[in-house]
C-alpha cells in the first residue's frame, strides 16, 4: 500500500504471518527505469515470498522493469489495474487500464516473456458506470488469454472522476457475490478476494469459494490480527503467537538495519499496533512513539518497550 507499506513493514508482517504471500506497494515502471533500483527494489530474504506489484501500461516497459527486478529475487509479479488516483490516471495505468483489457493482456504477455515466475493482475470489479458483471467477465477472460490465471479482485468499482482514492476504497459498495459468481463460472482461475475483510470469520466465509484472500488495511492498522487471519485462510485454529520471539526478531532487525543507516522509526512506525487488544498495548505504543525518533533509538528500545507488556501477558 503506497505511502503505508515498505520492506520494513513486510519484515514485521512476516513475523506475524509466516505463510502469507506479501505484496509490495505499487512501483511504477518509470521509477524503476530512473532508479535508484536498490532503494526501490531491495528487500530482506526473510520477507519471502514477496510479490512485486508494478504500475505501468507499456508492455516493453513492464518487461524491462521485470528484467531489472529479477536480480532482487522476487517470488512473482503483479500488475496494478485497480488504483484510481489522478496521478496514476495521467500515466494511463492503474484502474483506468480496466477499460483496455486487450492492452492488459499484451502487457501480461510481455511480462510472461520476461520471467517464468508467477504473474497476477489486481483489479476492481469495474470502473465508472459500467455494468460490472459482464465488464469483469470480459476483462478477466481477455487478460487470461495471456496465460494468466490469478486475479486479485478488490470487490468494488472505482470511480475515475469525483472520488478521492480514499473515498474509492470506502464509497462504492462491496459486491462479493459478483466475484464469487466469477470464480464459480471459471473454476480454472484463481480468484483472490480483496476488500473489507477484517475478521477471521470474513476470511473463512470467503475461503468457502475463493482461492485466496488479500488483506490490506486491517493488516496494516491492526497487525495483531494477522496470525488469526492467516490461520482462518488456511482453515486452521487460531495460533498462539510467540510475542517474545517476535519482539526478539524485531529488535535484532532494528539493530541490523541501523547498521545500514535505517533509522529505528522507519521500522517501528509500522509496529505500534503489535499488541492491540492485549494488556499493555497502550504502554508499548506510547514508549515507542515517545522514543523511536531519537537518534539513539535501537533494538534495545524494542526490548525495553516490550518487557513490561510481555511480563503482563505471562502473568
Ligand atoms: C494507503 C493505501 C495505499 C494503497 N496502495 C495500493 C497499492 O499500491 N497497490 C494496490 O494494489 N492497492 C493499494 N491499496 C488498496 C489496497 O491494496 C486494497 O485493495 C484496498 O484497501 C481494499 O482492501 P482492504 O479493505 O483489505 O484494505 C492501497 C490502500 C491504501 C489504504
Amino acid at each position: 500500500m503506497m505511502d503505508w507499506t515498505d520492506r520494513h513493514c513486510r519484515f514485521f508482517h512476516r513475523l506475524l504471518a509466516p505463510r502469507a504471500l506479501l505484496f509490495s506497494e505499487m512501483v511504477t515502471t518509470g521509477a524503476i527505469r530512473h532508479g535508484p533500483t536498490d532503494r526501490l527494489l531491495a528487500f530482506d530474504a526473510r520477507e519471502q515470498p514477496v510479490i512485486l506489484q508494478l504500475g505501468g501500461s507499456e508492455p516493453d516497459e513492464l518487461a524491462a522493469a521485470i528484467r531489472t527486478a529479477e536480480a532482487f529475487g522476487y517470488a512473482g509479479y503483479d500488475l496494478n489495474c485497480g488504483c484510481p488516483s489522478d496521478r496514476v490516471q495521467k500515466g494511463r495505468f492503474g484502474a483506468c487500464l480496466m477499460a483496455e483489457p486487450e492492452r492488459v493482456r499484451d502487457c501480461l504477455s510481455a511480462m510472461r516473456e520476461a520471467t517464468a515466475k508467477p504473474l497476477s493482475v489486481k483489479s476492481r470489479i469495474g470502473i465508472d458506470d459500467v455494468d460490472e458483471a459482464p465488464f469483469l467477465e470480459r476483462f478477466v477472460t481477455t487478460v487470461a488469454e495471456a496465460g494468466i490465471d490469478t486475479f486479485v479482485i478488490h470487490a468494488r468499482k472505482a470511480w475515475l472522476q469525483g472520488l478521492s482514492p480514499k473515498q474509492n476504497r470506502e464509497v462504492p459498495p462491496l459486491r462479493y457475490a459478483l466475484v464469487e459468481a466469477l470464480q464459480r463460472h471459471h473454476p480454472e482461475l484463481r480468484i483472490v478476494l480483496n476488500g473489507g475483510l477484517r475478521t477471521p470469520g470474513d476470511v473463512a466465509r470467503a475461503m468457502r469459494w475463493a482461492k485466496g484472500v488479500m488483506i490490506g488495511r486491517e493488516a496494516y492498522q491492526n497487525p495483531a490480527s494477522l496470525p488469526a487471519l492467516e490461520a482462518a485462510a488456511w482453515n486452521r485454529p487460531p495460533p498462539v503467537t510467540d510475542f517474545t520471539a517476535v519482539v526478539a526478531a524485531l529488535a535484532d532487525y532494528v539493530d541490523q538495519s541501523r547498521g545500514q543507516g535505517v533509522p529505528a522509526a522507519a521500522i517501528l512506525r509500522h509496529t505500534l499496533g503489535l499488541f492491540n487488544g492485549r494488556p499493555g498495548a497502550r504502554l508499548w505504543r506510547r514508549t515507542l512513539s515517545d522514543e523511536m525518533r531519537s537518534p539513539l533509538a535501537a533494538g534495545d528500545l524494542v526490548r525495553r518497550a516490550a518487557a513490561p507488556v510481555l511480563e503482563r501477558q505471562a502473568a
